[in-house]
């Protein structure tokens, strides 16, 4: 049996830009998904997944995803989680050159589903980590981010860029710009998340970026000064660049900016906005949607506790937490 475990993450900037080769910084943080993986005789894949937010479900399919069987959960949720699943027990099988490999897997998770935390990319990571070790296999974190990247993407239609899989992968902080990603220095971040308990269709909400981009100039030019404020953003991480506390104030308007910008391209909702403006009203240096938005996650920068207890009583947030730094990325417990 082997258990690997993945960080979730948020983006500090440049989420919906960084599919068209803008850069972005998404930084790892303390919420992990756990996937504990043991090998079967056959080529049967089980499935169980008991804490992914809402109820536990357990499936049973062999090789692939055709003919699973009912259960008695939303078919969405089954959806999306198995296919990230499935996806990642189609890299392990590919690195290991073992098509028929089959696994019995448990899948836990402090990350909502689909709320902007990198939910996907950590059960993807820890998914092929654990499968390919319990054949016997060590991937490179390099490797393990890059067959997550695949995964992730196969399942997203192709719309996917490799900053949650690499950062999930590595940890830390992380710049990523079209295929060069890199982990990155920053000064210490106080990120507060607040939770509306929704989420948002990653997939779809690209797709919509994408096609407001092609009616509009001004959805591409949108993108592209996204890119230009990440680049402003990232000096600001260099502590040559003015004292820490200028730093952390410059920072938090790039972040309300940032959010302005996905705001126009149609990404954030009713909640996230009045997330945002209860922590910038609590005197956060700035907040910000984080992920693909639609609902789910706002990330705010505030030292004080201010912000976290603004968005405990902001109606529409149902969870708010500090979220710190995960200085690792995959991390193999067993
Ligand atoms: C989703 O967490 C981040 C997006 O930029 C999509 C991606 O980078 O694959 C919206």
């Amino acid at each position: 049996m082997t258990v690997s475990s993945a960080p979730g993450k948020v983006y500090l900037f440049g989420e919906h830009a960084v599919v068209y080769g803008e850069p972005a910084v998404p930084c790892a943080i303390e919420r992990r998904a756990t996937v504990t993986v043991e090998a079967r005789d056959d080529d049967h894949v089980r499935v169980e997944a008991s804490d992914l937010s809402l109820d536990g479900f357990t499936v049973e399919y062999a090789g692939t995803t055709d003919g699973r069987p009912d259960v008695d959960v939303p078919a969405s949720l089954v959806e999306a989680a198995m296919g990230y699943v499935d996806a990642a027990v189609e890299q392990a099988r590919e690195a290991v050159g073992r098509p028929d490999a089959g696994f019995d897997i448990t899948v836990e998770s402090s990350i909502p589903l689909g709320a902007g935390l990198g939910s996907s990319a950590a059960v993807t990571v820890a998914g092929i980590d654990a499968a390919t070790r319990e054949l016997g296999h060590e991937l490179s974190a390099r490797e393990l981010a890059d067959r997550a990247y695949r995964a992730e993407a196969a399942v997203q239609d192709g719309q996917a860029s490799r900053a949650d899989t690499f950062c999930s992968a590595v940890g830390g902080a992380v710049r990523v710009e079209g295929d060069d990603c890199r982990a990155i220095e920053t000064p210490n971040l106080p990120f507060v998340v607040g939770f509306d308990g929704g989420a948002g269709d990653t997939g779809e909400l690209v797709a919509g970026v994408r096609a407001l981009k092609k009616e509009y100039d001004f959805a591409a030019d949108t993108v592209s000064t996204i890119g230009d404020l990440v680049r402003t953003g990232e000096r600001l991480l260099d502590p040559e660049n003015g004292s820490a506390d200028d730093r952390l104030t410059e920072l938090g308007r790039l972040m309300n900016f940032n959010h302005g910008l996905l705001e126009s391209l149609g990404v954030s909702s009713r909640s996230l906005d009045s997330m945002v403006w209860a922590a910038r009203e609590a005197g956060a240096h700035g907040a910000k949607l984080t992920g693909a938005g639609g609902g789910g996650c706002i990330v705010a920068l505030d030292p004080t506790p201010e912000t976290l207890t603004a968005l405990q009583f902001t109606p529409g947030c149902e969870e708010a937490f500090r979220a710190e730094l995960a200085t690792d990325g995959v991390r193999r417990l067993e």
